[in-house]
């Protein structure tokens, strides 16, 4: 059995004053939620302030990138271990608006991913198309594309610490989700090439999220989905009622 995880990519939102109030209403709400992985991942500034109110809770700290050298001049950049010192337990990688705005590309997620993994921290690898080439029939070979160059020459213990994202673009930020019978058409399709890449039991023990204007009243179609393992929440992880209503309903 996978368990759920349901996770919050804040984006580029909330003073850390605001931070601080989201996660002590999240703290207040979801303290007695023991079946969901709860992974919240605000800005670099907040993350150590959030840190303080979550080291006795069960949400997890997770950052929003991270580079792959461990130190040096790279100015601007964060190191892995410098995520895993501020607390941070999971970090998003190669998300459709860092490959779109930021040139981020298969090969530098797969740096990423790697560094993060020797840093002992757990990637959260973002994979999705484009309404353009949903348009065009190339769903699953940009899929394709996406989890071999994202993955690449991982092992299959790697791959325990390994949670994937299905975030198709056309459905971020634009409230219309992926249909459940969508999102696990791709889910499928994931898990079948994580079959080919490793093997069966990499295939069957991987989390797969889906992400793309996730509320609350999608989320238990979406995760009754046999294939569907969770969410990545933008928009609807910003404010505490809507964050608690997705992770109660991921609840089983
Ligand atoms: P929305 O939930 O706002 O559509 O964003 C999804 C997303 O990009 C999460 O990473």
């Amino acid at each position: 059995m996978r368990r759920p995880i349901i996770a919050g990519n804040w984006k580029m939102h909330n003073t850390i004053n605001e931070a601080v109030e989201l996660v002590n209403g999240l703290n207040r709400n979801l303290a007695d939620v023991d079946s969901v992985d709860i992974v919240v991942c605000p800005t670099y500034t907040a993350l150590s302030d959030v840190n303080e109110l979550l080291i006795d809770s069960n949400i997890a700290l997770g950052a929003q990138d991270v580079y792959w050298e461990e130190k040096g001049a790279f100015t601007g950049e964060i190191s892995p271990q410098m995520l895993k010192d501020v607390g941070a337990s999971y970090c998003i990688i190669g998300h459709s608006e860092r490959r779109k705005y930021f040139n981020e590309t298969n090969e530098t997620v797969n740096k990423k991913t790697k560094a993060a993994l020797n840093a002992g921290l757990l990637p959260i690898v973002c994979v999705g198309e484009s309404l353009e080439e949903r348009e065009a029939n190339r769903t699953f070979d940009v899929i394709k594309d996406h989890i071999e160059g994202s993955l690449q020459g991982l092992s299959k213990e790697n791959m325990a610490n390994v949670t994937i994202a299905y975030e198709p673009v056309w459905a971020i930020g634009t409230g219309k989700n992926a249909t459940p019978d969508q999102a696990q058409e791709v889910h499928k399709y994931i898990r079948g090439l994580l079959k080919d890449l490793f093997d069966e039991e990499v295939a069957n023990n991987t989390r797969i999220q889906y992400g793309g204007s996730v509320k609350p009243d999608n989320i238990k179609d979406l995760i009754s989905e046999e294939d569907v393992d969770g969410a990545l929440v933008g928009g609807a992880s910003l404010k505490v009622d809507s964050f608690t209503g997705i992770v109660k309903g991921a609840v089983t």
